[in-house]
């Protein structure tokens, strides 16, 4: 039997200190329990004391998630550590993440300590968060650019303290391959208590070697990688879960562990990661990219259908392309709805909540006469928006757009148990529809990112539309999905809004 390879996300951590991909707790659990259904072994949840609304989303998956192990990240601070303990009360299998940085520069410029004050606090951090719990993992930042001899006495000193995951990050992405992977190597035979706990890699893009570095480091030893989904992460983002997967299943040959995850479930939640943040996923990405099992050549195509493994060294299937399968229709009744929803994993929380979500796919399937299982998951998408948007709906809206014309809009809104009308113009539909809106709630929020995707293939897909707005610092993401991307745009501004006017629950993911 090979070696486990621990998969450690950190998409609702690092992944959210992408600028812009600010998440709310709710987000947050839905993108838990899509890794959780993926059955990865770890979820980073948060740091929970950077904000209370960090806190309330760590805790909120602590609570929800019951198969993978929830981590909470904390500074070697007593404050953090104590924070992110009683954020993690509830799981089921709860880690503390602690850190400190190591490097030179790091040590000197930032925390502005000597070396044996870093490995001092370092142990008494470890030996804090063992109090929560056994499972405590132990992070010497930016580890890439720290001195070899200085890594191995913080490490060796934590491990004694209690740690059982020692994970080295190249926090700054400086390193390459071969360098990092010997990094890894020197670690486990130096430190001389190495065999106690489990080495991990945490490694950033800068130089686009995330995956790269990491691949290297486990063929060195690392058993656990931590990844986000989509690459998503601070900067140039972290190394993608998919890649770093489909590299350790597709290379049996050269890889000596085995990851236990559920690929099929890769693209659903690349897709929920990318429809939540506003971070698209461009058509060339690696597995989870609209291309990426796409043929365009001829000789390509030819090879393909003679025999599949001519030009593919994976199966679209395997990491959860569908076909686009026309699953329903609309003379499709409740059972066949509802067989299809649980063969696809998607329950609900009562029965009320079905039939809403049939009553909505019966509208679909009006406009739509072929219903994907997409459409069902914005289906379910559209559910949640729904109940997000607590002080602001959209009950009415008409858009006009003609040759020669300036386009106009007129919209109703439900707020807070009111209907208001306005009306404007604009340089295009979106764009009236945007001011007509506006004319109501007068909302001073600035729109920094506008998106459109189609969610099957045809003209007569369903656009997913997502904005970004921000307003004093502070910056959401909308979702909205139909058949008229006009209407798609007008659910997405409004989910946005409603979300601007909840109280913040942080001001930045980031300290
Ligand atoms: O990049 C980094 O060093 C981190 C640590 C907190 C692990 O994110
Ligand atoms: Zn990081």
């Amino acid at each position: 039997m090979s070696d486990k390879l621990i998969i450690f996300d950190t998409t609702l951590r690092d992944g959210e200190q992408s600028p812009g991909a600010s998440m709310t707790r709710d987000e947050k659990v839905r993108i838990a329990k899509a890794l959780e259904r993926m059955r990865v072994d770890v979820i980073e949840a948060g740091f929970p004391v950077a904000s209370p609304g960090d806190f309330e989303a760590v805790q909120a998956v602590a609570n929800a998630v019951k198969d993978s192990r929830v981590c909470g990240l904390a500074r070697a601070l007593d404050k953090d550590i104590d924070r992110a303990g009683e954020a993690l009360r509830g799981a089921n299998a709860a880690r503390i993440h602690t850190f400190i940085a190591t490097s030179p520069i790091h040590m000197k410029m930032k925390l502005r300590m000597e070396p044996d004050q870093v490995v001092e606090q370092a142990v008494k951090a470890v030996k804090r968060a063992r109090q929560y719990t056994d499972d405590v993992e132990f992070s010497p930042e930016d580890a890439g650019r720290s001195e070899i001899d200085f890594l191995c006495r913080v490490i060796e000193a934590v491990i004694d303290a209690g740690a059982r995951t020692v994970n080295i990050p190249d926090t700054v992405g400086y390193n390459l391959p071969h360098q990092f992977g010997a990094l890894i190597r020197t670690l486990l035979e130096r430190v001389p208590n190495a065999g106690k706990a489990v080495f991990s890699v945490h490694c950033h893009n800068d130089l686009g070697l995330a995956v790269a570095n990491s691949l290297s480091a486990v063929l060195n030893g690392a058993r656990q990688v931590e990844c986000t989904i989509n690459g998503l992460g601070e900067r140039a983002g972290n190394a993608a879960l998919e890649e770093i997967v489909m590299a350790v299943r597709t290379r049996p040959d050269i890889f000596t562990c085995h990851v236990d995850l559920d690929a099929t479930q890769i693209v659903p939640c690349s897709r929920l990661v990318s429809g939540i943040t506003g971070f698209a996923v461009q058509p060339n990405k690696a597995i989870v990219g609209a291309n990426a099992f796409a043929h365009e050549s001829g000789i390509h195509q030819d090879g393909v259908l003679k025999s599949r493994e001519t030009y593919e060294i994976m199966r679209a299937q395997d990491v959860g392309w569908t076909a686009n399968r026309m699953v329903l229709g609309k003379h499709s009744g409740r059972n066949a709805f509802r067989t299809r929803l649980q063969e696809l994993d998607i329950s609900f929380d009562s029965e009320e909540e079905l039939n809403a979500a049939f009553a909505r796919f019966k509208d679909l399937a009006d406009k739509k006469h072929e219903i994907y299982d997409e459409d069902l998951q914005a289906l379910v998408t559209e559910a949640n928006l729904a109940a997000e948007n607590e002080h602001i709906k959209l009950v009415y809206s008409k858009v006009c757009s003609e040759t020669g014309e300036m386009p106009n809009a007129v919209v109703t809104l439900w707020i807070n148990g009111a209907e208001k009308q306005g009306a404007a113009q604009g340089d295009g539909p979106v764009d009236a529809v945007f001011k007509a809106i506006e004319s109501i709630v007068n909302s001073g929020t600035q729109l920094t990112l506008y998106s459109v995707n189609n969610i099957t293939s045809g003209t007569d897909s369903q656009g997913e539309v997502t904005v970004r707005m921000e307003k004093g610092g502070r910056i959401v993401n909308g979702q909205g999905a139909d058949t008229d991307i006009v209407i798609a745009s007008a659910k997405a501004y409004i989910n946005a809004l409603n979300k601007i006017i909840t109280p913040a629950e942080r001001a930045h993911p980031q300290l």
